[in-house]
């Protein structure tokens, strides 16, 4: 049985009973130097401030995570909504510069055969450009099945012979408004559009997808939105008998998967225990095992030790326990 002392690094061979330890004492592997054998030194000084820097760094990042809530996303099939009675509110805002507002009008068209022409029920038509043009806000519901709703003089009641469509549109969203700063969502995918470069007399198609979105917070109230994703394209478009008005067709169809989002917080007792170990773990090393501590006889070797074991603590204690690297 060979023994190693570590302040004459020889080893010495002894037979295992003839030690002077008692035997269970043999398997101690963290053996204690006594105290009188330890004394202070500048870089353990240096060591022990950098630690409780590092440890401070730790704690504050556990806290801002455990304070910050995070947003969990989730799919799923199935509509939301089911007590909406089949119905999305929509939140209309267009500018239409050079039409009248006399002839401006909106038409609602779906595959439950709805057809309603010039619907006036919460909208509002406002003057621009001294009377040259006009916006339309409007709030209605449409059913959720394949549609269109479109804006046009289709409901005007004598035909203007070159209608202007250029607009630009402020506001299309559907459902409940949601405010909330962590999610990037498409929930006015359209606001901003402007097409007030275009051909005056050209209709323009949106094709939208219409994704039903759930949000809910941490208390568990649920709010239902709808997302939307839009492909464009405009066009002068003829029949046999000449032009066709034109118009601004917004064509929707709904998706069958629903996004959830859900916000979520750390549970405190996680947050207490990742604490408690991300500090301890960094604790000076010199309190955990004596090999730190300056032996009698100052050598270079322990020294290089003691920071070895620093970086090393450190880097453990981000690896395992800091939120940056999870
Ligand atoms: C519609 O958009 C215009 C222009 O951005 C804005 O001034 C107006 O307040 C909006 N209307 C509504 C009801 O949001």
């Amino acid at each position: 049985m060979c023994s190693h002392t570590r302040t004459h690094r020889r080893t010495q061979c002894l037979p295992f009973f003839s030690s002077p330890l008692s035997l269970p004492s043999r398997f101690d592997i963290y053996r204690k130097v006594p105290k009188d054998l330890t004394q202070p030194t500048y870089t353990g000084a240096f060591i022990s401030v950098c630690c409780c820097v590092f440890m401070l760094f730790l704690f504050l990042s556990e806290l801002t995570g455990f304070i910050a809530t995070e947003i969990v996303n989730e799919l799923y099939v199935d509509d939301p909504d089911k007590d909406s009675g089949g119905k999305i509110e929509v939140s209309l805002n267009i500018s239409l510069p050079n039409l009248h507002c006399d002839l401006v009008g909106l038409d609602i068209q779906d595959e439950m055969g709805r057809h309603e022409v010039g619907h006036i029920e919460n909208s509002m038509k406002m003057p621009l450009n001294n009377g040259h043009g006009c916006r339309f806000e409007g709030e209605f519901s449409i059913n959720k099945v394949p549609g269109n709703f479109h804006v046009s003089t289709h409901s005007a009641t004598a035909q203007p012979q070159s209608p202007d469509m250029t607009h630009v549109i402020h506001k299309l969203a559907f459902g409940e408004k949601l405010q909330v700063q962590h999610v990037r969502g498409a929930f006015n995918a359209l606001g901003g559009a402007n097409r007030l470069q275009s051909n005056a007399l050209a209709s323009h198609d949106y094709i939208l997808k219409i994704v039903p979105t759930v949000y809910e917070d941490l208390g568990g109230k649920q709010r239902f939105s709808y997302q939307y994703t839009v492909a464009n394209k405009e066009y002068v478009a003829y029949s046999h008998t000449g032009r066709i008005i034109p118009a601004i067709w917004f064509r929707y169809d709904l998706s069958p998967i629903t996004v959830k989002y859900t916000e979520r917080r750390q549970p405190f007792y996680r947050f207490i225990t990742t604490a408690r170990s991300s500090v301890g773990r960094s604790q000076w090393p010199g309190s955990s095992t004596p090999a730190y501590s300056q032996p009698l006889k100052p050598g270079r070797k322990s020294r290089l030790g003691k920071c070895h074991e620093c970086v090393c603590v450190c880097v453990c204690a981000l690896l395992h326990t800091s939120p940056v690297f999870i």
